[in-house]
């Protein structure tokens, strides 16, 4: 079983604050396939194949341009990023960078790729490459409530 940790960061604000949130097993053969999704961490639950993520408890979401991270056991790194003020305001992405698969690291309101420099907005467009291709999404539904990935 592996640690999961959850980060949560603000538009605007330079910090980075991780929260451990226990335990969470996933295995995820493709950037989109949640269905093997296993544990629960705080704040964030499975079911059905499907991550839920209580907004109550992910504070980052409620401002747009807000983000949470969430580490997956088998090394890649997801995003939800808040992106407008609609109750489905969200956009969900695989950091691993889409041109050699570095995991990408946020740097203001924009990704970084520490191996080779490709830079991507935050809902994961390419900005600079050698990436050509934006960062995978990750389907979601929200409520006021939840935002539901896969
Ligand atoms: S792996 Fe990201 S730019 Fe090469």
């Amino acid at each position: 079983m592996l640690e999961a940790v959850q980060n949560e960061t603000e538009s605007g604000l330079p910090s980075r604050r991780a929260v451990l949130c226990g335990a969470l097993a996933l295995s995820l053969g493709l950037a989109t396939d949640l269905a093997s999704a296993s544990v629960p961490a705080s704040g964030i639950s499975q079911s059905g194949g499907k991550l839920k993520i209580d907004l109550a408890k992910n504070k980052a979401l409620a401002k747009v341009g807000g983000v949470v991270t969430i580490d997956l056991s088998d090394g890649r790194t997801i995003a939800v990023i808040r992106t407008s003020k609609a109750v489905n305001g969200y956009n969900s992405i695989d950091l691993s960078c889409t041109h050699n698969g570095v995991t990408v690291m946020q740097q203001g309101s924009n990704w970084i790729c520490p191996a080779h420099g490709s830079e991507f907005t935050l809902p994961g467009k390419v900005v600079r490459g050698p990436a050509r291709t934006a960062l995978t999404k990750i389907p979601l539904t929200a409520t006021a409530k939840t935002v539901t990935l896969g």
